[in-house]
C-alpha cells in the first residue's frame, strides 16, 4: 500500500502516534485535542520544567521528552515552536529552522509534518519544504507537509481547539487530505484552503486586522478625549449598526506573542515583494506608543507631588489579557519600563502572576493603594474587586473602562 493510504488508514482507525514539538500554549492545546480522540501523544520540548510537569500529570497516552530522536517513529508531527520577532522587529525563524533541520536528519517514510506556528506566507513552501527535501525523501510520495495555523485564544473558555474552525492546507493534495483527516478527528469544523500560502496568510490577516482596529480605536479615543466625547458611548452606539461595524475597545495596547508580533512578519514579507503596508506599519507604531502614553498620564497625575517622598505607581493586572498568567509583550510591563525610566517605582497586583521583574504581586489592600500615588488598571481580571480601589483618594487610570459610567473624581479614563 502506498504511504498516503497507509497513514490515512491509521488516522481513520485512530491509531497514529502523534509528536508535538514545543509544548507551550499551542502545543498543549493540540495535544489535548489529539488525546481527546485516543491518540497517543509525545511532546518534545527543550524546557525541562515543562517535560517534568507533563510527565507528572499522569495523563493517559501523554508523555514528554527532551530527546529529539524519540520523535523518530511518530506518524504525525505538529511543530508548535515560537516564531518571534527580533529587537529590530524582523521575523526570527531561527527556532523553526533548527527544528526543521533536526527533522530533516531523521525524517521517516510516511510521516506527516504539520506547521502550526504562525508564519508569513511562503514560509512552509520556501523554508520548510527545501529543508525537509534535503533528506532526499519526496513530499507527496514519501512524506507529507501541511500548514494549519493555530487560532486558540488563551483565557477564552468558550472556544477551544475542538470548536474553533481550523484552517488546513498542504504542500500537495495528499498532504492536505491527510492533515484534514487528522484534524477532522477532533476539530468540529475544518476549513480546507487551496494552498499553504492561503492558510499562512489567513492567520496573519486575522492578527493584523485585530492590531489595526485596536490601534485605530486607541487613536480615535485620544481625539474623543480631547473633544470631551465619551468614546465608550460612541462605540456602544456604533455597535447598534447591524452590519459593517465590529466594536474594538481602547486600552493600553495589544499584547501577547501574536497580535503585536505577526503583523511584523507580514510587513517583512510584503517588503520582499516591494509592497509597503503603510496602514499596518502605522498601526504597529501606534500600538508601541500606547503604553508610553499611559505612563505619561500617570506622570502628569503625580505632577511632582508624592505621598511618601518618592513616586510610586500600582499596576493592577500585568498579564496581557484577562484570566491568564501570560505577560509576553504585555502593555503593563511596557508601562512599568517607562515609569521606571522616569524614576517612578512600581508595585503590582495580579491574581494570576505571582512574580515578575523581581517583584511579588501585592495584596490589594487599602494600605497598598494608599501607599501609591497613582493606580493604573491595565488588565480586566474578573477575580479583582476593583471597587475597593475607590476607597481612598488615589487617582486611578482606568484603561479598561472597568468603572463604565461611574462618575467619580478619582477615575481617569483613557
Ligand atoms: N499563544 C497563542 O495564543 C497563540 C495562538 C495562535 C498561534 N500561536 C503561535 O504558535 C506558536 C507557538 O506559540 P505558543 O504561544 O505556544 O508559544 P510558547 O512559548 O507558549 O510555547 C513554545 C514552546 O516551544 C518550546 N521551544 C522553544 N524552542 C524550542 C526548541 N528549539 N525545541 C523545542 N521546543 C522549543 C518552548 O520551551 C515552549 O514550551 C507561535 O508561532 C505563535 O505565534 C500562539
Amino acid at each position: 500500500m502506498e504511504e498516503f493510504s497507509k497513514l490515512l488508514k491509521l488516522i481513520e482507525e485512530r491509531k497514529p502516534k502523534i509528536g508535538i514539538i514545543g509544548a507551550g500554549y499551542v502545543g498543549q492545546s493540540v495535544a489535548r485535542g489529539a488525546l481527546s480522540v485516543g491518540f497517543e501523544v509525545l511532546c518534545y520540548d527543550i524546557d525541562r520544567s515543562k517535560i517534568t510537569s507533563i510527565n507528572h500529570q499522569g495523563i493517559k497516552n501523554l508523555s514528554a521528552t527532551d530527546k529529539f530522536e524519540d520523535l523518530k517513529h511518530r506518524h504525525v508531527i505538529c511543530i508548535c515552536v515560537p516564531t518571534p520577532i527580533t529587537k529590530k522587529k524582523k521575523p526570527d525563524l531561527s527556532i523553526l529552522t533548527k527544528i526543521l533541520t533536526k527533522l530533516e536528519n531523521q525524517l521517516q517514510i510516511g510521516q506527516l509534518i504539520i506547521i502550526e506556528s504562525s508564519v508569513a506566507p511562503g514560509t512552509t513552501r520556501n523554508l520548510a519544504l527545501p529543508i525537509l527535501e534535503r533528506s532526499k525523501l519526496k513530499t507527496g510520495e514519501d512524506f507529507f507537509l501541511a500548514h494549519s495555523p493555530e487560532r486558540i485564544d488563551p483565557g477564552n473558555f468558550d472556544f477551544t481547539i475542538q470548536n474553533t474552525p481550523k484552517i488546513v492546507s498542504g504542500i500537495d493534495d495528499k498532504s492536505k487530505k491527510l492533515a484534514i483527516a487528522f484534524y477532522g478527528t477532533f476539530v468540529q469544523k475544518i476549513v480546507p484552503v487551496s494552498t499553504v500560502e492561503v492558510a499562512e496568510m489567513t492567520k496573519v490577516l486575522e492578527n493584523t486586522f485585530r492590531l489595526v482596529n485596536i490601534s485605530l480605536i486607541n487613536e480615535v479615543a485620544a481625539f474623543a478625549k480631547a473633544s470631551g466625547i465619551d468614546i465608550w458611548e460612541v462605540i456602544e452606539a456604533a455597535a447598534t449598526k447591524p452590519y459593517g461595524f465590529l466594536p474594538h475597545y481602547p486600552g493600553p495596547g495589544a499584547g501577547g506573542d501574536c497580535i503585536p508580533v505577526l503583523p511584523y512578519h507580514l510587513i517583512d514579507a510584503a517588503k520582499k515583494q516591494n509592497v509597503k503596508l503603510k496602514i499596518v506599519e502605522a498601526a504597529a507604531r501606534v500600538n508601541e506608543t500606547q503604553p508610553q502614553k499611559i505612563a505619561q498620564k500617570a506622570i502628569q497625575l503625580i505632577n511632582g507631588k508624592t505621598k511618601n517622598g518618592s513616586p510610586k505607581v500600582l499596576l493592577v493586572g500585568v498579564s496581557y489579557k484577562p484570566e491568564i498568567a501570560d505577560t509576553r509583550q504585555s502593555p503593563a510591563i511596557k508601562i512599568w519600563q517607562h515609569l521606571k525610566k522616569s524614576g517612578i517605582s512600581v508595585v503590582f497586583h495580579d491574581p494570576y502572576v505571582k512574580q515578575i521583574n523581581g517583584s511579588t504581586s501585592q495584596k490589594l489592600t487599602l494600605k497598598t493603594v494608599e501607599s501609591c500615588d497613582v493606580v493604573i488598571i491595565t488588565t480586566h481580571h474578573k477575580k479583582i474587586a476593583y471597587r475597593q480601589l475607590l476607597k481612598n483618594g488615589t487617582p486611578i487610570i482606568d484603561t479598561r473602562n472597568i468603572f463604565e459610567n461611574l462618575n467619580h473624581p478619582n477615575i481617569h479614563r483613557i
